[in-house]
């Protein structure tokens, strides 16, 4: 048989990609302030970032940084077995499990890589994990380079967690979900899916990127929303790129099945352990996270803002009482004109498409932060009732 000419195969995949309209061209931000960023020389307010809590300009989390950069350097040296854990790195670990009331954290550079590394170093071949349909892309990795059997559930639907659990009792088992789901802001079922982790020996792990510093007494997220605790809830992750304003990611549980990923997890032991500056940011942010609710408190009134506002101009409004809102269009194109007509207003709020969310669910991904005002959301709002207008749902052949 002739080989295939990988050229080929690519061009093709990336002419297929243009007739869907579903290239990816990334942006640029040349300058930001807050929401305001400068793109292509033009100054637009941004409704896509993940910064909620308008930490990641903020005095104390930069001087944190620039203090411990000038004493640390830029970089940590090395993977944390070998030279790079050092004690910025410990002293966040330490602040965060006490934090959470969790035994230990382990820090890595990335979400992506900590899910990556508690599925391939917990799970294996004859195990289990049982996820939603829904769950971010780096718990399904993960559970896929472990090897072990993945099932998905319906969105939210805990008797088919159930179910699945069920069909398969031999092995180990663990039950996946986010808890605010990425791109769609809804919450995960968390005290039913607790349930049924425990009534099946299933070790519950939630991933709670868009809920930790946003959702709770002083932003303790999903788990203190729902009344969980880590006796109820093993394995917790905690990305740090989104209300945390910077980037890494936490992972907190017992001592022994932490210090099995800390010894075992390929992607943490062959990486190169994140810089100590950012280990010592993130600890001013998680002190403005604990004081400061009153960014929790604007948060959650521009949502309703936000809400109220979308439902008045009849804009057809998602599920979701978090600073996600998602606006699902369906087609590609129409996702990609409406989120330009919003450039052209002035607004930056990229279309979302899959694979990133299912086949015809492509949306704008709306996301409110600290950093806008009342007028910012008033203002979207308008120029959202023009766009939709401007671009109409397509009628069905
Ligand atoms: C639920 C969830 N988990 C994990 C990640 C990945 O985290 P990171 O961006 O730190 O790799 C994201 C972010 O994109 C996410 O939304």
């Amino acid at each position: 048989m002739a080989r295939t000419r990988l050229a080929d195969r690519l061009a093709a995949a990336r002419a297929e990609r243009q007739a869907a309209a579903a290239t990816r061209v990334r942006r640029e931000i040349e300058a930001r302030e807050g929401a305001q960023v400068l793109v292509d020389g033009r100054q637009l307010t941004s409704f896509c970032g993940n910064d909620y809590l308008g930490l990641s300009q903020h005095l104390d989390v930069v001087a944190a940084l620039q203090e411990a950069a000038a004493w640390h350097g830029v970089g940590s040296t090395g993977s944390a077995g070998v030279s790079g854990h050092h004690a910025e790195h410990a002293a966040l670990e330490n602040e965060m499990a006490q934090w959470l009331g969790y035994e230990r954290g382990l820090l890595f550079g990335s979400g992506y890589l900590a899910n990556l590394a508690v599925m391939q170093s917990l799970l294996g071949e004859g195990d289990t994990c049982v996820q939603d349909k829904l769950n971010h892309a780096c718990l399904i990795d993960g559970a896929r380079l472990s090897g072990c059997e993945l099932k998905r559930y319906p969105h939210r639907d805990v008797e088919a967690a159930l179910r699945q659990l069920m069909s398969r009792r031999e092995g180990a088992a663990i039950l996946a979900t986010d808890g605010v789901f990425s791109m769609d802001g809804d919450q995960a079922p968390l005290a039913d899916l607790a349930l049924v982790a425990r009534t099946q020996d299933a070790m519950l792990f939630v991933d709670d990127a868009h809920g930790i510093g946003v959702l709770g007494p002083e932003g303790r997220g999903s788990l203190a929303v729902a009344g969980l605790g880590a006796r109820e809830v093993p394995l917790l992750l905690v990305p740090l790129g989104k209300a945390f304003g910077g980037q890494g990611a936490m992972l907190l549980g017992s001592d022994s099945v932490v210090g099995h990923v800390a010894e075992t997890a390929r992607p943490y032991l062959f990486s190169t352990a994140p810089a100590p500056a950012m280990a010592a940011a993130m600890r001013a942010s998680l002190r403005l996270i604990r004081a400061e609710s009153w960014r929790r408190a604007k948060l959650a009134s521009l949502v309703a803002r936000f809400r109220r506002g979308a439902s008045a101009l009849g804009l057809p409004l998602h599920e979701s009482f978090t600073p996600i809102q998602p606006m699902v269009l369906g087609d590609n194109a129409r996702a990609l004109a409406v989120s330009q007509s919003l450039e052209a207003a002035g607004y930056l709020v990229t279309a979302i498409r899959p694979p990133t969310v299912p086949a015809d669910q492509a949306r704008l991904r709306i996301t409110l932060s600290v950093d806008h005002g009342e007028r910012d959301v008033d203002g979207l709002l308008a120029a959202l009732a023009d766009a939709l207008k401007a671009s109409p749902e397509p009628i069905p052949a």
